[in-house]
């Protein structure tokens, strides 16, 4: 499992459930921090985060790919980056000569929003394929179909791409996106939260410590 966001407090804490490989940031999640990029990724890895992924950016073959080798050079020695590219004409091209260039390159394919666009991810050697999942509700199409598909074609085919469901918005979205066919996801921080704090849970557990103090004073 992986935690989205770029907050360092949010991944620090939910580093200590010992759940999460790693940490996935997009721009978006970036600006909200208000830090400049290559700053942040050196705090983050400096926090521990084991595994990182950061987005490539650029409109252009040349802006992606020379992007792309910018994060790969920022990774320190014993921590992993891995590069996230949106699927789209450019994206597919540079996706495919990273790979043929270093096997080694962890790419993520990402801003999927159908099962055809990630079976291209898929086929162009992606490591990690990221369906939208919330995203893809909002636009009517149905994400777990087009995870169960998606995976159904990465097995057949014996590719080595591993679906990881993102965009959530609640907790029910990523139980359907795994039990669909998703073989990992990225959360935000709340949505850990809303997965490991139940109200109902945290009552019982309140509980059990209270009598659990009573029976020490007998
Ligand atoms: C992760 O790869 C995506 O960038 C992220 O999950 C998108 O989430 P959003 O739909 O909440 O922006």
């Amino acid at each position: 499992m992986f935690l989205d966001t770029a907050n360092t407090e949010y991944i620090e804490k939910a580093l200590e459930s010992g759940i999460f490989q790693g940490v996935t940031t997009n721009p978006t999640l970036l600006l909200k921090e208000g830090e400049n990029r290559e700053r942040k990724i050196e705090e983050l890895f400096s926090k521990g985060v084991p595994f990182l992924f950061v987005q490539a950016v650029g409109s252009t073959f040349n802006e992606l790919y020379e992007d792309a080798y910018r994060i790969y050079s920022l990774a320190p020695e014993g921590k992993k980056i891995g590069v996230k590219i949106s699927l789209n004409q450019v994206g597919v091209g540079v996706i495919s000569k990273l790979k043929k260039e270093d096997p080694d390159h962890v790419i993520l394919g990402t801003a999927i929003y159908s099962a055809d666009q990630a079976i291209l991810g898929a086929l162009a050697q992606c490591d990690y394929l990221a369906p939208y999942v919330n995203r893809m509700s909002t636009h009517g199409i149905d994400p777990y179909e087009a995870i169960n598909k998606t995976r159904a074609f990465i097995d057949s085919r014996k590719l080595n791409a591993q679906i990881m469901g993102a965009s959530f918005k609640n907790s029910q979205q990523v139980v359907y996106a795994l039990t669909s066919g998703a073989h990992t996801v990225t959360i935000p921080y709340d949505i850990y939260l809303q997965m490991i704090d139940k109200e109902i849970a945290l009552s019982a557990i309140d509980v059990f410590n209270q009598h659990g103090e009573e029976l020490r004073g007998m």
